[in-house]
């Protein structure tokens, strides 16, 4: 059993995932990097050990059933609890509105935003349980709140990617149900939004305005080592509360 607090970040191996590893680890927790792609995931672990940082790496697509309970047996064996889970991976296959949705886009991106989520959380929450007051970060987006999509006013109104807008909409809504349900249990569950960070999230240029996703990662890490013991919340970065 190691002392240190223990954290698992999903799709850690590069973009805000990354530097939330990197982070957590230079605040002396125990960080499993989650890397669907252990070729990818190494090589992560690597750049971050020429930092003088240490981290352990777990295989882990969150799509996928036996990769996810296998990481839960890693993590098991490895440390016996978890501290801290960043449900981070996430994906937008495709930016369609509505109208030009295709089902299989869709689905694909819920299979990673939202029933990705689920599956790892339940997956963890023993380990989570064991720890004495465990965190759960869903990191989510200001472009899941439903005010952002309608009030016409809000700065992303007119921007309708049906796929990822709904998917991190539907994401909120997953992280207050178990924040009610595990209100008792010492085990809290959050949102985070990074806020517009210029990674290679989606494929191409990242939009003009990205800013650094260290800062992004940032408010991740400040709310994964909060002991406020707040729950089914919404936040931006910066800390400050965001509306649902
Ligand atoms: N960038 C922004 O401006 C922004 C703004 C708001 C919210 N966010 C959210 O922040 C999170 C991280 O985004 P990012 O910008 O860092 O994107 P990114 O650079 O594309 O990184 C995404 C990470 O998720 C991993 N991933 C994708 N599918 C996975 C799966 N099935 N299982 C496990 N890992 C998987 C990717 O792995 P591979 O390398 O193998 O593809 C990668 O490590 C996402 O949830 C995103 O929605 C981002």
């Amino acid at each position: 059993m190691v002392a240190a607090k223990v954290a698992l970040v999903t799709g850690a191996n590069t973009g805000i995932g990354y530097h939330v590893a990197k982070q957590l680890a230079e605040a002396g927790v125990h960080v499993l990097l989650g890397s669907r792609d252990s070729r990818r995931g190494q090589a992560a672990v690597d750049t971050l050990a020429a930092d003088g940082v240490t981290v352990q790496l777990v295989q882990l697509d969150v799509t996928d059933a036996n990769s996810v309970a296998a990481a839960a047996k890693t993590i098991e064996t490895a440390t016996g609890r978890l501290d801290i889970l960043v449900n981070n991976a996430g994906i937008a296959a495709g930016f369609a509105p509505p109208s030009q949705a295709g089902v299989d886009d869709v689905r694909a991106t819920y299979e990673t935003n939202v029933f990705g989520v689920i599956a790892t959380t339940n997956a963890m929450l023993p380990l989570l349980r064991r720890a004495p007051s465990a965190r759960i970060v869903n990191v989510t987006s200001v472009l899941g709140a439903m005010h952002t999509m309608t009030d016409p006013a809000a700065p992303w109104a007119a921007l309708t990617p049906l796929a990822y807008r709904s998917s991190k909409a539907a994401l909120n809504a997953v992280t207050v149900l178990y924040a009610t349900e595990l209100r008792d249990t010492g085990v809290t569950v959050n949102v985070v939004c990074p806020g517009l960070r210029a990674t290679g999230f989606g494929g191409g240029p990242p939009p003009p305005g990205a800013a650094d996703p260290a800062e992004g990662a940032a408010g991740i890490v400040r709310l994964a080592l909060s002991g406020d013991g707040v729950t089914g919340t919404f936040r931006n970065y910066d800390g400050t509360p965001y509306p649902w």
